[in-house]
């Protein structure tokens, strides 16, 4: 019983600029642009979907295993993986190139300027969803755009379950696109903001995205989730969170509540507030990968959350 985590692996490097964009940047200049900000702070991050999720599944005990494409600078995530004990069979390195990374630049009104190069994540199709290794639950999140076809395509050919969950991704793919996806996956999660822009590309609302798959999971930030199952609409609680201090990666913490619930076979009721619980605790540090988990402190704050044991 093991799920194959299929997206990016990316490093983040994090900079805040102690100043303000637009006292630099002078509007009737914009033409010829050419702006250096001094960031006295930068912070390096292990991120990317793949391996946010894996992250947080392994330290909650549960079995995943990461699957993406990542260059030839990997060695400190690869050492990182290995020290929190994610099986990394899956993660391929692509010569000639670097590991997807994003420069992200932040002003104190909070502006962001972002750079993004996907270098080894354009090439995550070179891998193969593996048909003989006991995987029985998948989960497409954002990656290469020909190896979130292909994935989705392998895991609907082998008949393994699997949820859809196109975040950043989403525009590299047309309304068609997304129905084939919806069609092939058995669950389907996005943002609400995700929930808008899919909906404006196939035209199904989410109560009918709903009707084409087992359950549509719509996160909604710190007011908790939605879920659409056969029919009903059911509202996850949040965890009120103990401090707000970044939310990057809430929704990555929340997918792996999502697969260590499916996997055990848990109702949604249950299953949504395990993933709600994991995106309050991390939002309480900074960066994806920062927060400690634990199996038994996790199902402690479980049962203190809502009231009731975990039960898996
Ligand atoms: N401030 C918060 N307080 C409590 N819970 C939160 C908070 N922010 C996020 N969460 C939990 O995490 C889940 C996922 O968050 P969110 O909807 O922001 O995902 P997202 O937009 O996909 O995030 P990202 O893509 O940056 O990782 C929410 O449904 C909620 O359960
Ligand atoms: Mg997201």
């Amino acid at each position: 019983m093991t799920a194959l985590i299929c997206g990016s692996f990316a490093y983040d490097n994090i900079m805040v600029y102690p100043g303000r964009f637009r006292e630099q940047i002078l509007p009737d200049r914009i033409h010829i642009l050419n702006v250096a900000f001094l960031v006295p702070e930068l912070r390096r991050e292990f991120g990317g979907c793949a391996g946010n999720i894996a992250y947080n599944l392994n330290a909650i005990g549960g079995a995943g295993r990461p699957m993406g494409t990542v260059g030839t600078d990997f060695e400190p995530y690869a050492q990182w993986l290995s020290t929190c004990g994610v099986d990394d069979r899956h993660v391929r390195q692509v010569d000639g190139c670097y590991t997807a990374q994003a420069y992200i630049t932040t002003d104190l009104d909070d502006n962001q300027i972002t750079a993004f190069h996907p270098g080894a994540m354009d090439h995550a199709h070179v891998n193969t969803v593996p048909t003989d290794e006991g995987i029985t639950l998948g989960i497409v999140a954002p990656d290469g755009r020909q190896g979130m076809i292909d994935h989705a395509t392998q895991f609907a050919d082998a008949g393994i379950p699997f949820i859809f969950d196109p975040g950043q991704g989403l525009p590299m793919f047309e309304g068609e696109d997304l129905l084939r996806f919806i069609d092939q996956a058995t669950w389907v999660t996005v943002n609400d903001y995700e929930a808008g822009l899919v909906q404006q590309k196939t035209g199904l609302a989410p109560a009918q995205i709903a009707e084409r798959v087992e359950a549509l999971i719509v996160t909604r930030g710190a007011e908790g989730a939605v879920v659409w199952c056969k029919g009903r609409r059911l509202d996850i609680p949040p965890v009120p969170a103990a401090e707000i201090v970044d939310p990057t990666g809430c929704g990555d913490a929340f997918r792996a509540g999502l697969l260590h619930g499916l996997m055990h076979g848990a109702d949604w009721e249950v299953t949504g507030r395990l993933a709600s619980l994991l995106g309050s605790i991390k939002v309480g540090h900074h960066g994806t990968q920062n927060h400690a988990l634990t199996p038994e402190g996790t199902r402690k704050a479980f049962s203190t959350a809502f009231g009731f044991d975990l039960g898996i």
